[in-house]
């Protein structure tokens, strides 16, 4: 815990060494995760008011901070860059700007070892926690544009910040392993979930076995695409900028368009006990693409929007793959805030792929329908 006068003494450092303007006014917390504590600080410029996000970063999450960073200025730098040169008026609410140090380094590091960094503020702007359809079309454009902003964007050359993130075949080989070994010595009693992922295993793999193959391009993917990372108008409720920006990296665009709505598309929830609350929402589904394909169609090959729906799929049965491995590692990796909460995961992620899969016909239907109505 920081108590308030170190808070102080730490936000007027950031405030000289990344050269912000004016002088300490207040500093309010928005959020404080797993992975980062967010502060709003507001600053007196000679009586034009100013605001600034500021964040103390868990750097034992992103083992090579510098290199997250560095992702995170490229990208924005670029997108900023495609703002500019399409006219689009309202930059400074469209992308985040990552401040420097006066010494071109990323980060303020205190002296107990905590890393600070500080960001333009999207002003004006909220983020939403949960989705109704207006929001996810919102997020869809949002992600869709992102997608759109990079389209040219070299995307190997980002720094692979983690490791086979969405390396679905490598997930898979990770839950054989934890099932081969049984550390918790838990196998017996999830026998039917391992043996329902392994008998999806080709359907979890096949974005990854086109990839390849080369028939699938790297695009930037933002690695964390929900609603909640995107910012949206106050008054108006449009999108605005896509933020937390700290997983992108080099990947498929089908991943990133599948998370979104395994995430929001599905109303009971990540970790639902009742599974009868686990589906896909199909009209969710429709809101999320219509926004998504609009932003993208006719930029990105046909048969990467092809994939779009398989992305729903591999991601759901990837991370329930993660959520069993966990729960055969004995619970090392996520945190888990109820008993067997790895376990009750993956049940629910099981029944959201069930439920998916039973789905894909009418998810591609509607997707090929978006496609034709925006051709
Ligand atoms: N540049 C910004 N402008 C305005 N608000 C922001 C900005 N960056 C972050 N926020 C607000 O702070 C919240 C948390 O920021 P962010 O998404 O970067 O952190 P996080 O990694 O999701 O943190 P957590 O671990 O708390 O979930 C966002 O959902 C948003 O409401
Ligand atoms: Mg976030």
């Amino acid at each position: 815990m920081i108590v308030m006068t170190e808070l102080y003494d730490i936000f007027n450092t950031i405030i000289d060494e990344f050269s912000l303007k004016g002088t300490l006014a207040s500093i309010y917390p928005l959020s404080s995760g797993n992975i980062n504590d967010t502060y709003i600080m507001t600053t007196d410029d000679d009586g034009f008011e100013r605001q600034y996000i500021v964040q103390r970063i868990n750097h034992l999450v992103f083992k090579n901070p510098n290199e997250v960073a560095e992702n995170v200025c490229k990208v924005t730098d670029h997108i900023e860059h495609k703002l500019r040169e399409s006219g689009a008026d309202d930059i400074r609410r469209r992308v985040v700007k990552y401040y420097l140090r006066k010494n071109g380094e990323h980060y303020y590091v205190t002296p107990d070892g905590n890393y600070w960094r500080a960001f333009s503020c999207v002003y004006d702007a909220t983020s939403a926690d949960f989705a109704d359809i207006p929001i996810l079309r919102e997020t869809g454009l949002a992600f869709g544009e992102f997608q759109k902003n990079l389209l040219d964007f070299p995307a190997d050359t980002l720094y692979e910040t983690i490791p086979d993130f969405h390396n679905t075949k490598k997930r898979y080989d990770d839950l054989k392993k934890a099932a081969a070994e049984n550390k918790s010595n838990r196998l017996d009693t999830v026998r039917e979930e391992y043996d329902y992922l392994l008998s999806m295993e080709k359907e979890a793999c096949v974005l990854c076995e086109m990839s390849e193959k080369g028939e699938l391009p790297h695009r930037v993917v933002h690695n964390d695409t929900k609603c909640n990372n995107v910012m949206f108008d106050t008054e108006t409720g449009k999108h605005l900028a896509v933020i937390d920006l700290d997983t992108v990296m080099s990947g498929l665009v089908a991943y990133d368009f599948g998370d979104a709505v395994r995430f929001a598309a599905n109303p009971g929830g990540e970790d639902n006990k009742v599974l009868s609350k686990v589906y896909l929402d199909l009209d969710y589904y429709s809101a999320f693409a219509e926004g998504f394909v609009s932003e993208v169609k006719g930029e990105m090959t046909e048969k990467e929007l092809e994939t779009l729906p398989d992305g729903v799929l591999a991601v759901t049965l990837e991370l329930a793959a993660r959520f069993l491995t966990d729960y055969l590692n004995g619970d090392v990796y996520f945190k888990c805030k109820v008993p067997h909460h790895n376990l009750i995961r993956t049940k629910a992620q099981i029944q959201l792929a069930k439920d998916v899969f039973g789905k894909m016909p009418e998810l591609r239907k509607r997707l090929a329908d978006i496609l034709d109505e925006k051709s």
